[in-house]
């Protein structure tokens, strides 16, 4: 299959400078600045159908539409590379292999929406990331590709790389912004939306990594080309699918946007561990409800994905075999988001250490029918924290409701953990 983001990639090296040169890197960057206005490559990006691949799936180009225009002072563009969601590691993947498709992908977006400073928000410990993507502005600068009248266009942008502090809320756009301007990453209400009042005070725009990654191609090869990749008419271009769990093969692919979970873990995954048979996955990240057998056919698209009750998040799928207990999978999970809680508020500062209380009581043998009444309830009431943080810590609690009831009453029943020895 041809590929969009993994099209330059070497086998076990990062593809240098002159390399990605030489294949057509950056040509859409001089392309867009010779011959289009920041109103095509905008309008370019809207009608590729590109959704954000961050986790929402919200329209890239319509986002960047939002932009307050005729504000004083600057405007502002983030990259979003915090990647903390476990099972997630798509875009360490993609900056490990190719930092200069997202530095191309930067200074166009910054071009469209009219940015001249852009800043890369980097997780800690993605200490390889973080060199290739320094590495590559330095060479970028020298090539002209960055800093100062860009190309000889007029259009000039900077580029840094911020290295975070290290939580998982630091993800969250807001936090985000709050971490950069050297405050305490908790979220911001919204509205104000960052597109109207966001670092600093000014407009900005907060992509992922791989959505911004996207653009040269786009700008390249056109809209209708972008689109041509989707499985599904609704699905646009390819996604990275970073799977791991009890698959024969663990790694991250690119593969096209609609591709169904079966054909993902049938082909490139080439099955199943030997002795391991499917029993549910997590489709796209940590924080999606589970799938089960009876969505192997569906499509790996942000539609069908939320039509068949979960969400495609960021496309980290894991997943578990018939010897995985699902309680103790979902303890595990509820763990982390307990303990990655900023505390802001008190829905996710108290609640999520409670239901962590409720799934240790239930997996230890200890539970109640009323232990589900209330796990319930806390889908509903943790719906109310201030960001997405919680009600995304629930999206496993839910699928474990909705798919593995039964184990969990057998764990009531029982008295223990079927699945210890
Ligand atoms: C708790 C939390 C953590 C998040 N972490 C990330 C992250 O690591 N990377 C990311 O791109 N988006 C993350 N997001 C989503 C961002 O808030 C934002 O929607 C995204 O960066 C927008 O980019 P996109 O439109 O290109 O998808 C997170 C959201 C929440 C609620």
């Amino acid at each position: 299959m041809e590929q969009i983001l993994f099209r330059h990639n070497k086998p076990n090296r990062c593809v240098t400078f002159d390399e990605y040169r030489a294949e057509g890197g950056f040509s859409a960057l001089a392309k867009a600045l010779k011959e289009l206005s920041p109103d095509q490559v905008q309008q370019a990006v809207i009608d590729s159908g590109l959704r954000g691949r961050g986790g929402a799936g919200f329209p890239t180009g319509k986002k960047w539409s939002f932009l307050a225009r005729n504000v004083p002072g600057p405007r502002w563009l983030i990259c979003n590379s915090d990647e903390m969601e476990p099972g997630t590691y798509k875009d360490r993947t993609l900056l490990e292999a190719n930092p200069y498709l997202l530095l191309e992908g930067i200074a166009l977006t910054s071009y469209a929406i009219g940015v001249s400073h852009a800043f890369i928000f980097i997780r800690r410990g993605y200490e390889q990331a973080a060199a290739n993507l320094r590495r590559g502005v330095a060479e970028c600068r020298q090539a002209g590709l960055v800093g100062e009248n860009i190309l000889g266009s007029g259009f000039s942008c900077e580029i840094d790389v911020h290295v975070s502090a290290g939580r998982y809320i630091c993800g969250e756009e807001t936090a985000l912004m709050n971490a950069l301007e050297g405050k305490r990453a908790n979220p911001r209400s919204k509205p104000p939306f960052p597109a109207i009042k966001g670092l600093w005070g000014g407009p900005t725009v907060v992509n992922n990594v791989e959505s911004l990654s996207n653009i040269p191609a786009i700008i390249s090869n056109g809209a209708e080309w972008f689109k041509a990749f989707g499985r599904i008419p609704e699905a646009a271009g390819t996604k990275l699918f970073c799977v791991s769990g009890h698959v024969s093969t663990c790694a991250c692919f690119e593969l096209p946007m609609g591709i169904s979970l079966g054909e993902i873990i049938e082909g490139p995954c080439n099955g199943m561990r030997p002795d391991s048979r499917f029993k549910a996955c997590l489709p796209g990240g940590a924080s999606t409800p589970y799938f089960t057998e009876e969505h192997w056919n569906v499509p790996m698209d942000f539609d069908a994905v939320a039509k068949a009750g979960s969400r495609l998040g960021t496309g980290g799928i894991v997943v578990f075999d018939q010897n995985t207990c699902m309680v103790a999978a979902t303890l595990n999970l509820v763990r982390f988001y307990a303990r990655e809680s900023c505390g802001w508020c008190t829905p996710c500062r108290e609640g999520l250490p409670y239901v962590v209380n409720l799934l240790e009581e239930i997996e230890n043998g200890r539970g109640s029918e009323e232990y589900i009444a209330i796990l319930r309830d806390h889908i509903n009431l943790l719906k109310y924290a201030f960001c997405a943080l919680a009600l995304g810590a629930m999206g496993p609690v839910e699928g474990l409701l909705k798919h593995f009831q039964d184990e969990v009453r057998e764990h009531i029943a029982k008295g223990k953990c079927p699945f210890k020895k």
